[in-house]
């Protein structure tokens, strides 16, 4: 009979158990943005170390609710590297770390929070039992098949989905950009720029304040998102279909916008922006960027969980992709000098030039 105990066995049914409940850790993170425990442990940046007890005391001021099962929650997610544990005089405490940090709200109320709740949105969820259906048959995404309709259009019809996408996308893009701004300084000469698939304008709004040359912004998205987008000095929001056109700029900012959809349908809004930019305009494409390589940094997994994600809610044929495959892409729509830059560990910044 074949030995079952041997160390790497015992080591490999360990894994498989961790892998098959590893739905207990987004969960965890869902159930504490949605109670508020990082605000709450915070507090103006006290990050003082707090028991399950204390927390609660904030995050339901009326009272009640079980403390045990929030330390449970906060035990889990500290071995994960959201919270830290501190344990003293019999008693557990925790603080942020600076993963948890990013869940804290900043003074216009966003954080990575809101990013955690839209991917776990019942639409979402129900989506994800069909991963495999992509696999047999990539004419339709898993949400469509759960949904009845694709992600975008579900969204819109749904106010408050279409909402929380807005803060969703605002909470990723501030602490995103201003990365970009470290690494990145091709919007020196540009005057007029459009942003595509822009949401709330929240990246045009801080490129503008930075580059005070760019004369006319324009937040380019679907009619019924830029129907929310919040006013911004010196940004006219635009609404309408990048896969009809789009309007005319000097350059094209684009972020997180390529990676939802398939090649043809990449090749189609990049020759859209080729025709809406003059000779020498600027494609300023960020998105996130696939290694060449698997292994098992975050760098990597955070990418490949990514790209998992793209092909179950929005193109089963949607995905994240090398560098080289993006510049592949801008060739064939006709584009021709290529620059890269490296922001942070997840997203590229891809300019081409017309
Ligand atoms: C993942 S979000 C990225 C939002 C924003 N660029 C950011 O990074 O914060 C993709 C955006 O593309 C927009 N979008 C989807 N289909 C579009 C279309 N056909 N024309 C214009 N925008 C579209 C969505 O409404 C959404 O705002």
């Amino acid at each position: 009979m074949a030995e079952t105990n041997t160390e790497a066995q015992k080591q490999a049914r360990l894994a498989i158990l961790e892998l098959a409940n590893m739905i207990s850790i987004p969960m965890s993170l869902h159930a504490v943005v949605r109670l508020n425990v990082a605000d709450a442990i915070w507090e103006g940046g006290a990050n003082a170390p707090l028991s399950a007890a204390q927390i609660l005391a904030r995050v339901v001021p009326g009272g009640g609710g079980d403390a045990e099962n929030l330390q449970r929650v906060l035990r889990m997610l500290a071995s994960y590297g959201v919270f830290e544990e501190h344990i003293g005089d019999g008693e557990r405490k925790y603080s942020l770390t600076n993963v948890g940090k990013t869940l804290v709200s900043d003074e216009n109320g966003v954080s990575y929070g809101a990013y955690v709740l839209q991917h776990h949105q019942d639409a979402l969820m129900r989506a994800w039992p069909l991963v495999h259906e992509a696999v047999l048959d990539p004419s339709k995404e898993p949400f469509e098949r759960a949904n009845g309709e694709g992600a975008y259009d579900y969204y819109l019809k749904k106010p408050e989905m279409n909402e929380l996408m807005l803060k969703a996308m605002a909470g990723v893009s501030v602490p995103f950009m201003k990365a970009l701004f470290e690494s990145y300084h091709g919007f020196q000469n540009v005057e007029k720029l459009v942003d595509v698939g822009g949401s709330g304008g929240d990246c045009l709004r801080m490129i503008l304040q930075k580059y005070p040359n760019i004369k006319q912004g324009f937040n380019f998205d679907l009619p019924e998102v830029v129907a929310k987008a919040p006013q911004i000095p010196g940004v006219t929001h635009v609404g309408g279909d990048m896969f009809k056109y789009i309007p005319q700029a000097d350059a094209i900012f684009m972020k997180w916008v390529l990676t939802t959809w398939t090649d043809e349908e990449i090749k189609h809004i990049m020759l859209n922006c080729y025709k809406a930019l003059p000779a020498g305009g600027k494609l300023i494409a960020c998105e996130p960027v696939l290694p060449e390589t698997s292994d098992d940094s975050h760098r990597t997994r955070a990418s490949l969980a990514g790209d998992i994600f793209v092909m179950t809610i929005y193109r089963a044929k949607g995905k994240h992709r090398t560098e080289e495959q993006f510049r592949q892409l801008a060739i064939s729509a006709g584009f021709n000098l290529f620059k890269s830059f490296h922001v942070d560990y997840f997203h590229i910044v891809l300019e081409f030039q017309k």
